[in-house]
């Protein structure tokens, strides 16, 4: 059975291509390769011993979507191609809404006129906007979001939801990533921004690699335990397995739902920190800064559903996201 991974050779999609593979799936991938190189592919081909087709196109482009789904008997098609960085979207929201709604427009245009009604979402716990309380259960009240990039995602999830009312032979799942860290297990494929990176982890590898001089932490005066911020990091294996459940749960059902993808706890910037140090025998120099602009003190997620409806719990702790991330920088030094 052949799935369409969109955005496929970026950091979670690569991975959920990798879980789709080893689960028995085919995989289709398209991707422009804005944030991602080419040679994922083979590395996901290498990982798994088995062949992806790939196509070097644009989401937004219905012709190439057209092509593909003429070329494949496409059974579903998890959705992750979209621009992703928030400090970005604050900075360009034209580009940001037309890509992101632009690429789904066309995707579910095209899934419709080839009968393909079956789509995963990239969403994210962003459209929860700053929670009244934790653990955050997928019922609280969306939004209001911060910045552009979390306002596609809520938009898109709506207009999903639009799409669902007006045909009820579909079937969705959103997926709501908590903070996706980690690498796969061979060091192969994982999260390499390419300017200074934005988001925790990747920004502690840099500085462990001695290639920034020391992390920022953005303010120690929150209600927290340690002042620092707190959020449910989830190791991006996991992750990515919660997507083949996915798919197999809109295999063999209708309707739309969304599903929390988190572990359920809580770390600070600070444990983070301090684990990574740990765990690699390395050092994490870091300075207290203001807190940034957007933040809220904690995020972290409930599980139940996904376990409940999914059959799906993330198992991997801390410890083994610390290494794995860790591992990834060393084998891309290779
Ligand atoms: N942080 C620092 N220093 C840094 C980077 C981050 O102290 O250099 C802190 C932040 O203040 C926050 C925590 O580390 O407390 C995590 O920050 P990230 O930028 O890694 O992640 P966010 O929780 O801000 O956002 C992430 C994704 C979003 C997604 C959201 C969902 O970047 O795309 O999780 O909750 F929407």
């Amino acid at each position: 059975m052949k799935i369409l991974v969109t955005g496929g050779t970026g950091f979670i999609g690569s991975h959920t291509c990798v879980e789709l593979l080893d689960a028995g799936f085919e995989v289709v991938i398209i991707d422009n390769l804005y944030n991602s190189k080419a040679d994922v592919v083979d590395k996901i081909e290498s990982i798994t011993g088995k062949k992806v087709s790939f196509y070097k196109s644009d989401c937004c482009d219905e012709d190439a979507l057209d092509k593909i789904f003429n070329e494949h008997q496409i059974a579903a098609v998890i959705h992750f191609a979209g621009y992703k960085a928030v400090g970005e979207s604050v900075a360009k929201p034209i580009m940001y809404y037309q890509n992101n709604l632009m690429s789904t427009l066309a995707l579910c245009k095209v899934m419709a006129k080839h009968n393909c009604k079956r789509l995963v979402f990239s969403s994210s716990a962003t459209v929860y906007g700053n929670p009244a309380s934790v653990p955050i259960h997928e019922d609280f009240p969306l939004g209001p979001t911060t910045n552009p990039y979390g306002t596609t995602k809520l938009m898109i999830e709506n207009i999903l939801r639009d799409i669902l009312i007006s045909d009820d032979h579909w079937s969705i799942a959103l997926l709501r990533y908590f903070n996706p860290i980690g690498a796969h297990k061979s060091g192969l494929i994982g999260e390499s921004p390419n300017d200074i990176p934005n988001n925790l982890m990747p920004y502690i590898v840099k500085v462990a690699n001695k290639e920034l001089p020391y992390l920022h932490v953005f303010g120690n005066d929150y209600d927290t335990p340690d002042g620092t911020g707190v959020r449910d990091y989830i190791h991006v294996v996991d992750l990515a397995k919660g997507h083949v459940n996915a798919v197999e749960k809109v295999l063999n059902s209708t309707g739309i739902d969304a599903y929390n993808l988190g572990t359920g706890n809580g770390y600070s910037v600070l444990d983070v920190v301090k684990t990574f140090a740990r765990v690699n025998n390395i050092e994490v120099p870091y300075q207290i800064d203001p807190r940034r602009p957007g933040d809220i003190a904690q995020c972290y997620a409930s599980t139940d559903k996904a376990y409940k409806i999914l059959d799906w719990k993330a198992e991997k702790g801390l410890e083994e996201m610390c290494k794995d991330s860790w591992h990834f920088l060393q084998m891309t030094k290779k």
